[in-house]
């Protein structure tokens, strides 16, 4: 029997149209659309119907995909009541993987799995996400709820719920860019996770829990919020040194890379040079910091960026996804724990097309195991033991 490889590192496990990852020339595509086109020319309700028909839609179709999506702004009856009574010290990402989890309770099929069926179901999720979000940290702020507005686009209508205000156009602008740039990466984990559960003709609810839980971890999608976490430790430390941040960075880097320590945002299963969504928003956190008295955070992740090229760019350790969507998000004025969620509202999307993909060309995912324990083994009774 051949031995496991560990992480599934380089293996083939399926066949996808969604997205495209060249990780030595730092390429990314969508449906064969480069990232950077997207991100410059779209929005993300048109690359999500781009994904879930490997195709751009027509005006009517995005006028009709679009309509869709904001009749399922609002949750369903008794989701609110199940949300405000939830404990508010609850880490948002647990609260929303436990939420999509129950809005299967209220899909009058919640096991069909038909293509129709689980595309209506995505639909659901996507569109009852971000109310979710912005409902909970309301609540937890002890602000009432603002419900949902379905004149508003899905940028803009979550920064709306989760502020109480229209957002400015920019702020609108940055945010639907993120929602791009997170959408669909290949099979990274949760994107593989949702596959082996739907593979089972489970649910797009329970697929799409599993995802959740798979993004939340540091290795994965919560590498943005640690990534914030160690820019204010540099400012503490700098603080407390009585020194300017960009002063104790280096020691700090370097001091984290003798203890081998990863320094999170940096690093890719995939990418062995810069991630080419990082490269975009690196160019844009740099304009939104500018333009909301942040640019100190962009300056210190530059010279991160810097410090680790030099020590480990030789070993293809650059700067991923994680790395500036971290000082994007806080400059649009979003608290640290809702980065991931952010990460899950976007890639809802590429998971659902994903599990569309999987059950379009369905084979149950049941990998090998190579058993490396012993055999023949007696069974003791229990007073010889
Ligand atoms: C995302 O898969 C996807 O597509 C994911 C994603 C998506 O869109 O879905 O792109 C989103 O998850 C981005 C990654 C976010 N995670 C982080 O930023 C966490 C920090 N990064 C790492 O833990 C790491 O780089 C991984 C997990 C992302 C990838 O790691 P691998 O492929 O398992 O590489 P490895 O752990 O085998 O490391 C290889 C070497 C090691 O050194 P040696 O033991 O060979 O001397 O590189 C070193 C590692 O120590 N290394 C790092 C490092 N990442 C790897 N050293 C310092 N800092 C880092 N961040």
């Amino acid at each position: 029997m051949a031995l496991a490889v560990k992480g599934l590192e380089g293996i083939v496990a399926a066949e996808t149209k969604s997205s495209f990852i060249d990780g030595e020339k730092g390429i990314l595509e969508y449906v064969g659309i480069a990232i950077d086109d997207l991100a410059r020319n779209s929005t993300f309700e048109e690359t999500v119907f781009l994904l879930w028909n490997n195709r751009l839609p027509n005006k009517a179709e995005l006028d009709e995909f679009t309509g869709m999506l904001r009749d399922r702004y609002e949750l369903p009856p008794g989701m609110e009541q199940r949300l405000v009574a939830l404990p508010t010290s609850a880490q948002p990402m647990h609260v929303l993987r436990t939420m999509v989890s129950a809005l299967s309770m209220h899909d009058l099929e919640p096991n069909k799995v038909d293509l129709p069926s689980a595309r209506r179901k995505a639909l659901n999720i996507l569109g009852h996400v971000p109310t979710l979000i912005a409902y909970f940290d309301r609540y937890r702020r002890g602000l009432p709820l603002v419900h949902p507005r379905k004149d508003l686009s899905f940028a803009a209508n979550f920064l709306y719920m989760l502020n109480g205000k229209e957002p400015t156009p920019a702020m609108v602008r940055a945010f639907d860019i993120c929602m791009i740039l997170h959408a669909d990466h290949g099979l990274n984990n949760s994107t593989f996770t949702a596959r082996v559960i739907i593979s089972t003709l489970s649910d797009m609810y329970s697929a799409i829990t599993g995802a959740i839980g798979s993004l939340r971890g540091p290795l994965h999608g919560g590498a943005n919020e640690e990534v914030m976490e160690m820019l204010g430790e540099i400012e503490k430390l700098a603080k407390e040194q009585g020194k300017d941040a960009m002063e104790v960075i280096e020691p700090y880097i370097m001091d984290r890379l003798k203890r081998k320590e990863r320094i999170m945002g940096f690093g890719h299963r995939v990418y062995k040079t810069i991630d080419p969504r990082a490269t975009f928003l690196k160019t844009f956190s740099k304009q939104i910091a500018a333009d909301t008295g942040n640019l100190k955070l962009y300056e210190m992740s530059s010279k991160i960026e810097q410090i680790m090229a030099r020590e480990v760019g030789s070993k293809g350790i650059y700067p991923n996804v994680d790395f500036y969507s971290a000082t994007t998000y806080h400059s649009i004025g979003l608290k640290l724990d809702l980065f991931t969620p952010m990460f899950a509202m976007s890639r809802v999307s590429g998971w659902a097309a994903h599990c569309l993909e999987q059950l379009a060309d369905n084979r149950l995912f049941r990998p090998a195991a190579a058993y490396i324990g012993p055999h023949a083994v007696a069974y003791a009774p229990i007073e010889k033991r």
